[in-house]
């Protein structure tokens, strides 16, 4: 499925007040990440550039465990600096979409949670990060794999179209070498699925479809009895540009 980025912007942009309460496992995803990142490659960088920098979760952890030089700050939604500025005292900042964006300098570190699940297909942005990248340049990423939300899925039918560990790798095997893909679970409970939804709604999720979910689907999803746990199946990614 693919999602319409104009719907996504709005979706994100009205989350974000209530994202960073309600992020619990991107918030784990984002630090789980620097630190396979640092057990890989190291801590530090020369030019960093992080895409879908969204209120700052991975920012935090960029400015707290990374070294760096510059860092340059990407997201469709151009209120992320208001939280930026809360978190890193100088950066530049890039609104829009990654797969078209182009930062002045090379780049020895591109970073992302929680974003690249939002395309259908990975091979057009890769080819771009990794022409921003330099030789030898580093892609950490974290996405979801093909488990994640399958309760919505079974009880709506409604997915993205999440990739494999196997086709992620498949995806970057043409420009980049695989240092680390790691996956996982985490499965949330709620007390009702109306509280599962309003979840989905404060993390900007419930862009899973370019339609409004109808109170027909709402109401089927609240039927269904087993609709209050939600499993989410992140991916983590070290890469290395060849
Ligand atoms: C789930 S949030 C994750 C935010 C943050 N990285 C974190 O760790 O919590 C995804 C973010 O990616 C942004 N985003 C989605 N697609 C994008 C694209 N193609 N280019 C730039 N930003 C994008 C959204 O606006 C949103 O802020």
């Amino acid at each position: 499925m693919q999602v319409n980025p104009k719907i996504l912007k709005q979706k994100f942009e009205k989350s974000m007040p209530k994202y960073n309460d309600n992020a619990l496992v991107q918030r784990e995803m984002a630090e789980q990440l620097v630190r396979l990142l640092i057990k890989t490659c190291g801590a530090t960088f020369s030019h960093i550039l992080e895409l879908g920098s969204g209120t700052g979760l991975l920012t935090e952890f960029i400015v707290r465990d990374l070294q760096f030089d510059r860092l340059t700050c990407n997201d469709l939604v151009e209120k992320s600096r208001v939280y930026l500025d809360k978190i890193v005292p100088v950066y530049d900042f890039i609104a829009g979409n990654s797969c078209k964006i182009k930062p002045a300098g090379a780049t020895d570190l591109i970073i992302s949670n929680a974003m690249f699940q939002w395309f259908s297909s990975l091979s057009a942005p890769l080819e771009h990060y990794s022409r921003l990248l330099e030789k030898n340049g580093i892609l950490a990423f974290s996405t979801f794999s093909k488990n994640n939300f399958k309760e919505i899925r079974n009880s709506l039918g409604v997915s993205l179209n999440y990739l494999s560990v196997e086709e992620i790798s498949a995806a970057l095997e043409k420009d980049f070498k695989i240092l680390e893909i790691v996956e996982f679970e985490r499965i949330l409970e709620f007390n009702t699925s109306l509280e599962l939804l309003a979840h989905l709604k404060n993390t900007g999720v419930n862009s899973l479809d370019s339609k409004k979910m109808t109170f027909h689907d709402i109401r089927e999803f609240c039927d269904n009895s087993n609709a209050s746990s939600l499993t989410y199946a992140p991916v983590l990614v070290i890469a290395m540009k060849k």
